[in-house]
């Protein structure tokens, strides 16, 4: 398999996650911050080294926490739906943001009258900041929430910027580096993010099963838990801990994901990930448009562009794309909407049912992106003889 689904989950993992993981479930994988036992304390120290490391990824040792959960999606629910919303307050959310986001927030809409309005975007896509300047001022933010790397287009958002337009207003402000953390060389302290949530699964390198945010310190205060329960702290009393990060951990940790992180996070520090996909990202961008009939829905032009690119051919479905150049090619691709629902309406992809995506990752290689470029100039209908109209509707 060419593997080109690098958005959804980086595919293989180092060979030392995979190692680590064997080996530390194995012998190791007792449960954290309960026992006094050695095997238990050394699994905590274990996680706490790692949040070390993740702050020093960041660069944002001192000026916050680590929390982890098991999944991004339940790190962004906490976050969102943790504040302290009332009615008429407004939430500003990119175009480009993750059903993660946008699905929590149509909740506190529903339940509790909170605005979501969409930043301003350029008729290229880009985020323009002189109109969301304006929009702060019409409306002042509550939140703002940004995905760092859109997951259907790769252009890099102006996070900084719109932090620091949002900030004076006393904005909540929430980077989802899903997509980011690991590839992108994240400042926390330049960013003026209150939070930054990531996903162990893809740009990390880790096993699923592991997440969570940095928080600025401080910023516990503003956020009620959403999920509660026990983490072995203050067992006698029936509240969470008021303090970082067990207020907002709960349940057991997931030791063996996390060892895999630690191992995942060692191999990073030898790599610049950035720099080294760059030619790929350009190299598939710059070959798919220059396949006729074939629409890119890139990076607006001037911005960078990331690994995560989409596409379309004149006279497929999204979904008719990726299972030829499955069903022939063996390549792996995402097709449709990638659980991003307002982009796809400034796209006007509604014709394709959605965008075939291709996303690469620090295992894929010249060859695999030739491969693609051939297989997509290569299509035919005749191609979809043979795939069952299930797996043609994306139904599986
Ligand atoms: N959010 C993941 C993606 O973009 C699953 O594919």
């Amino acid at each position: 398999m060419i593997y080109l689904d690098n958005g959804a989950t980086t595919f293989p993992k180092p060979e030392c996650v995979y190692e680590t993981v064997d080996r530390f479930g194995r012998t190791a994988a007792v449960n954290a911050g309960r026992g006094a036992y050695r095997a238990g304390r050394e699994a905590s120290a274990m996680i706490r080294q790692v949040r070390q490391s993740l702050l020093s990824l960041c660069d944002a040792r001192g000026q916050a926490e680590v929390v982890f959960t098991h999944s991004v999606t339940v790190a962004l629910n906490q976050l969102i739906l943790g504040l302290d919303w009332k009615e008429g307050d407004t939430a500003y959310v990119s175009p480009y943001e993750h059903n993660a986001v946008l699905r929590p927030l149509q909740m506190l809409k529903k339940t509790k009258g909170v605005r979501m309005e969409e930043l301003a975007l350029s008729p290229d896509l880009r985020l323009e900041l002189d109109a969301i300047a304006k929009q702060f001022e019409t409306r002042p933010p509550k939140l703002v929430s940004l995905t760092a790397i859109s997951n259907v287009t790769g252009y890099v958002l102006p996070a900084e910027e719109v932090f620091r337009l949002a900030r004076p207003y006393g904005s909540f402000n929430l980077l989802d580096a899903s997509q980011a953390m690991g590839l992108l060389r994240l400042r926390f302290g330049q960013l003026r993010a209150d939070a930054v949530a990531f996903a162990g699964h893809k740009t990390l390198y880790a096993p699923f099963g592991i997440a969570g945010f940095l928080l600025r310190e401080g910023r516990e205060k503003l956020l009620r838990e959403v999920v509660t329960g026990g983490n072995g702290k203050n067992s006698l009393s029936l509240d969470m801990p008021s303090y970082l990060p067990e207020k907002l951990e709960s349940s057991s940790l997931n030791t063996v994901a996390i060892a895999g992180l630690q191992a995942s996070l060692e191999w990073l520090k030898d790599r610049d990930p950035w720099r080294e996909e760059q030619p790929l990202a350009l190299r598939l961008r710059k070959g798919l448009e220059a396949i006729p009939g074939v629409t890119v829905y890139g990076a607006p032009e001037g911005t960078e562009q990331a690994g995560v690119i989409s596409f379309n051919v004149e006279g497929f479905r999204a979904n008719e794309v990726a299972a030829i150049l499955d069903h022939r090619h063996d390549i792996a691709v995402r097709a449709g909407h990638h659980c991003a629902a307002l982009i796809h309406r400034r796209l006007n992809d509604a014709v394709y049912d959605g965008t075939v995506r291709a996303s690469i990752g620090l295992f894929t290689t010249e060859e695999e992106i030739d491969a693609l470029l051939h297989a997509v100039s290569a299509i035919d209908r005749e191609a979809l003889k043979g795939i069952s109209a299930d797996i043609l509707r994306g139904n599986c």
